[in-house]
């Protein structure tokens, strides 16, 4: 495995991977790695010929009363993570080496990035879409995975991929969870025993949304209403938003008659965590 910390370098890697012939996977990550973003590793290796992960803590995507200087960072951690996993580069570059200057150029998705984490951090998409076009720019893979626990973020990137076409296919890989229910997350290590004891509130609303919707219910607010009860039982957790959404655009659904995100978010302490199931009355399925 070989760390690469500049453009240039990187460039020069793929370039060979890929005159030799290599499908190359590409799973972009703001290290502090776990088993979700293992997850996501494991598919790329498993279907490519080479994979390329990048940990970049994106100082565009974060607002400015959000986590970018205590995010995690771990990057000897990081590499022995990717290391075991089989993984071929690791393309960590610094702050500088990806905006030498202050950006001017942004790539912004409309409509899908309004509601949901949109509507509570203003120009966080338009960082993700922006680094994420840099990073398809720098790697040029023919495959990218991404974490259905990010549902919006994923819902994103492969309406920019399509609309923009982009030459690289999206793969979205299911949400990897801890042993009581709650998502892995990099932001989990922020929480104390008794908020860590209290984020299952999260999973616990979804899986009992997802009852109600196995036994049939197609009204959303009812769906909503039922998370909602669940998080209110922990006194910890303050709920940010609970939605039901269509599953593609992301718009806002009354009656569930296709297939559907129910997405949330609340701060369990001063911690902000997100989850969502996907849901398909066609199907009887819930992911
Ligand atoms: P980060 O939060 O590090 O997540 C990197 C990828 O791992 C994302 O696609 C995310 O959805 C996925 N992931 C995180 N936790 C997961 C879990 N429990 N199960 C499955 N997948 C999981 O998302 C970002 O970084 C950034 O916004 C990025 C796309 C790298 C752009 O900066």
């Amino acid at each position: 495995m070989e760390v690469v910390t500049t453009v240039q370098e990187m460039r020069q890697a793929v370039a060979r991977a890929r005159a030799a012939g290599a499908r190359i996977g590409f799973v972009p990550t703001m290290g502090a790695l776990h088993e979700g973003h293992g997850a996501l590793v494991d598919a790329s290796v498993a279907e490519c010929d080479v994979t390329v992960v990048s940990i970049f803590v994106n100082p565009l995507q974060f607002g400015p009363a959000e986590d970018f200087h205590k995010y995690p960072r771990d990057l000897e951690a990081d590499k022995a993570f990717c290391q075991a996993r089989g993984v071929d580069f690791i393309f960590a570059p610094s702050e500088k080496e990806m905006y030498p200057e202050p950006p001017r150029a942004f790539v912004e998705v409309e409509e899908l990035t309004a509601g949901l984490c949109g509507a509570f951090r203003p120009g966080h998409f338009r960082g993700v879409t922006t680094v994420v076009t840099k990073l398809f720019h720098i790697v040029m893979p023919d495959v990218a995975y991404f974490g259905q626990k990010d549902y919006q973020q994923l819902a994103v990137i492969r309406r920019m991929v399509d609309d923009l076409n982009f030459p690289v296919e999206i793969r979205g890989v299911p949400t990897v969870r801890e042993a009581d229910g709650l998502a892995m997350s990099s932001r989990n290590r922020y929480l104390n025993p008794e908020e860590r004891r209290a984020a299952t509130a999260l999973y616990r609303g979804l899986t009992a949304a997802k009852a109600l919707l196995e036994q049939g219910e197609r009204n959303a607010d009812r769906v909503r209403q039922r998370v909602r009860e669940e998080l209110a039982k922990e006194p910890l957790v303050r709920e940010q938003y609970v939605e039901v959404v269509d599953a593609d655009d992301l718009s806002q659904v009354s009656y569930i008659d296709g297939r559907v995100a129910v997405a949330v978010a609340a701060f369990v302490g001063t911690t902000r965590l997100i989850d969502n199931i996907v849901f398909d009355p066609s199907a009887e399925r819930t992911e």
